[in-house]
């Protein structure tokens, strides 16, 4: 029964393409192929930066139906940066993601805890010094 839930909502993919993650800093992956593997299997979800860059390239499972019916979170993988972990994560996906299938043993090396916080403004973006950004 959870996996038919599974198939009906299935997991939804955040795929993250910002500054870092699916450019030439990050090599020994195909950015688009990567993207076009994950949208076979899930809708996908194209971000700006997440704020983990050390972690490009960073995706993240949202659980399908089942799953959060079942009390699954959002999984966090970062440095999917090959084909193998590519093709692990859409397996993932495949049988079921996040609580309705346990994730692999492989795929567990990519789990990180998400940031506490967005990401901070960088100080190159803000003009002014503090006391001449207060408004009177
Ligand atoms: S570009 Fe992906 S986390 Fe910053």
């Amino acid at each position: 029964m959870p996996m038919e839930r599974a198939r009906k909502a299935p997991c939804q993919v955040t795929v993250c393409r910002g500054c870092c993650c699916g450019g030439p800093k990050v090599t020994g992956v195909d950015h688009g192929e990567q993207l076009a593997r994950l949208r076979r299997e899930a809708p996908v979800l194209v971000s700006d930066c997440l704020g983990v860059c050390e972690r490009a390239n960073v995706v993240v499972v949202r659980p399908s139906a089942a799953g959060r019916a079942a009390g699954a979170r959002p999984v966090w993988l970062g440095l999917v940066n090959g084909p193998d972990a590519t093709e692990d994560v859409a397996g993932w996906i495949r049988a079921g993601g996040p609580v309705v299938v346990p994730i692999p043993d492989i795929l567990d090396l990519h789990v990180f805890a998400p940031p506490r916080r967005p990401p901070a403004v960088r100080p190159s973006k803000v003009r002014g010094t503090p006391r001449e950004r207060k408004t009177p």
